[in-house]
């Protein structure tokens, strides 16, 4: 690290001195929540919306971020997007999704009019305005960057910030390899949580939790096969287990994750592994597991075809690229595959101990299937009991957690299998020190990585 990083790193307030070691502060901290506004926020990329939500041209979002609101918008020459404010005296133009192909966006104030290419389309008595403030310049909407991946767009404020694709890195290759473009919503919910945003995404950062926090997927872990070892209270394992009863094991344990998620193991896919039940198992346990999973990977694979699914060789695509349950991009969107369905999380700032917290159900549909694509998520109190059970389960923590923190020092986090937490936390102070694009570009290719990660170097 140069002398002028450290400086600069110094600088910032409350910030990761320790690895191991988060800052209880800077999960409420009033100035360290405004430091994040003025200095990360609108230097990264932001997925803003899904591309489905927008499919006809002139179709658009509202894509909102603490103070700033961006139209996200299908034109005729594809998706852009733009400041929500009129060019004349700035009144936000898009409240939510819409559709702008007949009028465009038409202000309430004195109906100036834009189109979906952002252009000025109309304004009200042009003759009392002076030539200067009509040209095209002043009176198209101000656009913002907007590139597209994953089926998603994504937005950054900007301007110098390196290409989408160079900032997230590697995981671009191996989410592509399992058709992330052509995943398609099974549903879409949203929740506020009283909890700052970064403790909202810690909770899926790591597997750790898992033990306590659900524990009828700790239930149906293999006995012998954890490195984490049976909790206080648990019964003692059965004193012998069979080959096939670990292969049922492994189904009632993705039954549980697709039933607990309503999704991420989906229930097409949950159907193809009952009829496993019955496959021929070799007689050593640990051959038995590896026998299910490549059978289930192939029957999956074939029944997804069949069905006429824009379907990936699981088998393949597994060996040949780095598998992790849960994929996190920085700074706050998530994908969680699994077989050839995924969930997928975003999660918003709101104020220093509020955030907007939503989930997908993501699955590869049959082409041509006839189905509602959800145009707004279904907003449910966080401890409504129609979120699926897994959600349920984090949602309980997350407020006593916010709550604790106030009373508590800094979190001391597992370098092995809480490092995620550790590693995007240290990138956020490279973007409050104001680092260079370079730095913070190569910083965030190392952070964006699966959970369970370890501690990383990010080079700085
Ligand atoms: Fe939009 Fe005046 S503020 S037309």
């Amino acid at each position: 690290m140069t002398d002028t990083v450290a400086r600069a790193l110094d600088a910032v307030p409350l910030r990761v001195t320790d690895p191991e070691k988060i800052p209880a502060e800077r999960y409420y901290d009033p100035q360290f929540f405004e430091l994040e506004r003025k200095h990360l926020w609108p230097r990264v990329w932001q997925m803003a919306c899904r591309l489905e939500e927008i499919p006809e041209v002139g179709d658009y979002v509202e894509y909102s971020i603490l103070d700033k609101s961006v139209i996200v918008v299908r034109g005729k020459g594809g998706v852009r997007a733009f400041h929500n404010a009129c060019s004349h005296r700035g009144v936000r133009l898009a409240n939510g999704p819409g559709n702008c192909a007949k009028k465009g966006f038409v202000c309430p104030f004195h109906g100036w009019r834009f189109n979906a290419e952002g252009e000025c389309t109309f304004v009200f008595g042009k003759h009392i305005f002076s030539e200067a403030m009509l040209n095209a310049a002043e009176t198209d909407l101000v656009p913002v960057r907007c590139e597209e991946w994953a089926g998603c767009a994504f937005i950054n404020f900007d301007n110098e910030a390196p290409p989408l694709l160079d900032c997230l890195g590697p995981i671009v290759t191996r989410l592509n390899a399992r058709h992330v473009d052509r995943l398609k919503m099974d549903w879409w919910f949203g929740t506020l949580l009283p909890t700052n945003w970064k403790l909202a995404m810690e909770a899926f950062q790591e597997g750790y939790h898992v033990m306590r926090t659900h524990p009828q997927l700790e239930a149906l872990s293999p006995p012998g096969f954890s490195r984490l070892g049976p909790d206080a209270d648990a019964p003692p394992p059965a004193e012998t287990i069979t080959p096939r009863d670990l292969v049922n094991l492994n189904i009632d344990f993705l039954k549980s994750v697709g039933d607990g998620m309503a999704g991420m193991v989906h229930h097409t896919e949950v159907a193809v592994l009952e009829k496993l039940r019955d496959m021929d198992v070799p007689d050593d346990p640990q051959a038995a597991i590896m026998a299910f999973y490549a059978r289930a990977q192939e029957e999956v694979t074939k029944d997804g075809l069949a069905r006429g699914a824009p379907m990936f060789d699981i088998a393949k695509v597994n060996a040949e690229n780095e598998f992790h349950d849960v994929e996190f991009m920085f700074p706050h969107f998530f994908l969680l595959p699994s077989l050839a369905a995924m969930s997928s999380y975003r999660i918003r700032p709101l104020t220093a101990e509020t955030c907007f917290f939503e989930i997908w159900s993501l699955v590869l549909r049959p082409e041509g299937e006839v189905y509602e694509t959800p145009s707004e998520p279904t907003i449910l109190p966080y401890d409504s009991r129609d979120f699926p059970e897994i959600p349920q389960q984090d949602y309980s923590n997350l407020p006593i957690q916010q709550l604790g923190l106030h009373n508590f020092k800094h979190m001391r986090l597992s370098h092995e299998w809480e490092g995620l937490i550790s590693n995007y936390h240290r990138l956020v102070d490279g973007f409050l020190a104001g680092l260079d694009r370079e730095t913070l570009r190569k910083a965030e290719n190392t952070v964006n990585s699966g959970y369970n990660s370890p501690i990383r170097d990010i080079g700085f």
